[in-house]
This record gives structure tokens, C-alpha cells and sequence, in this order.
């Protein structure tokens, strides 16, 4: 829990989606060091709920490796499509895109309405939510 609420500060929020997910980690010496989760939208359509890594092991790969991980397996699954929520700026957005992901949407005021506690990234408030969209190409 601790990993995942340095992805979505909201544990209320987490523990919402989190019986109807799917988590999967990234471990180290026996150590869990990363971890992402995955709710189904329908039969093709998979939604990133959220991936946080411990901050001692960050910039070490293992969020790539994450999501590389989980969109081959959802790709053999028949999976198409893979979404995600992020800030509208920050290195999140640029992480998601790196792999692929294109901006589908914008929900403007998201962070506002959503959390109770006004949300920071490098000291600039947080407003609004872009959805990203990766379409998972069969190999
Ligand atoms: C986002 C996160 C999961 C990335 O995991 P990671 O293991 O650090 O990422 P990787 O090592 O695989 O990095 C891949 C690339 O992402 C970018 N990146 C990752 N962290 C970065 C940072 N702090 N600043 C700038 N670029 C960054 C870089 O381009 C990096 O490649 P490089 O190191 O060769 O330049 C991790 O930083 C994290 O847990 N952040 C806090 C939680 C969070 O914000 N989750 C996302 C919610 S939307």
C-alpha cells in the first residue's frame, strides 16, 4: 500500500478499484520494488490504475520493465487498447509517452474534484487529468 500511494495519494480511491484489479510487482532481492495495477474496462480495454516504484530504486528501469511486462501479457490476452489518468505535465507524462501513449482525453478540474488535499508536481498545482490511450498493436 505504501508503493501504490506514491501513484494515487488517495488510499480510499485505491482500495475502491483494487478488488476488481489486477497488481503486479517487480521484486529485487526478494523485495518488492515496484508495482502497478490494472483494472479491466471490457473484453480489449484495460485501464492502468497506477505504477509507483520505491523512490531508492527509481531511474533503475524497473517501471519500464513493469509496463513492458504487462502490456506483452495483455497483448497475448487479446487486449487492445491500455489507458491511463496522468497530470497534465511532469516526467509521468513523458514516462507514458516514451511507451507509446497518446493523449485521448483531458478531464479538467480531475484532481480537484477528486481528492479531498490539493495535489503537487515540482510545486505546481495539479488540476487537470489528460487520459492517454496506448493501442496495443498485435505482433
Ligand atoms: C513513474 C515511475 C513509476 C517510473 O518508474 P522508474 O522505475 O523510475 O522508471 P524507469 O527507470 O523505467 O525510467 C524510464 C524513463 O522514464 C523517465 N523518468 C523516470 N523517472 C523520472 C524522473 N524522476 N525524472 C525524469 N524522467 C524520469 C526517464 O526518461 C527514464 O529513462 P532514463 O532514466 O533512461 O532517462 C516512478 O518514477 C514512480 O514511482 N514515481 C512516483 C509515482 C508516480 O508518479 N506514478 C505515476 C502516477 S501517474
Amino acid at each position: 500500500m505504501a508503493l501504490l500511494l506514491l501513484a494515487d495519494p488517495s488510499e480510499e480511491k485505491l482500495r475502491s478499484y483494487l478488488p476488481a484489479s489486477r497488481c503486479f510487482v517487480a521484486s529485487c532481492n526478494g523485495g518488492v520494488v515496484g508495482a502497478c495495477v490494472i483494472q479491466p474496462l471490457g473484453s480489449s480495454a484495460h485501464e492502468l490504475m497506477c505504477v509507483a516504484v520505491d523512490p531508492a530504486h527509481q531511474r533503475s528501469g524497473y517501471g519500464h520493465a513493469l509496463l513492458k511486462h504487462v502490456v506483452d501479457l495483455f497483448r497475448e490476452s487479446g487486449a487492445r487498447t491500455l489507458q491511463v489518468g496522468t497530470g497534465s505535465f511532469g516526467y509521468q507524462l513523458a514516462f507514458y509517452q516514451r511507451h507509446g501513449f497518446r493523449v485521448t482525453g483531458i478531464d479538467r478540474d480531475f484532481f480537484i474534484d477528486n481528492y479531498p488535499e490539493p495535489l503537487f508536481e515540482d510545486g505546481i498545482q495539479l488540476f487537470d487529468m489528460l487520459r492517454l490511450t496506448l493501442a496495443i498493436l498485435p505482433k
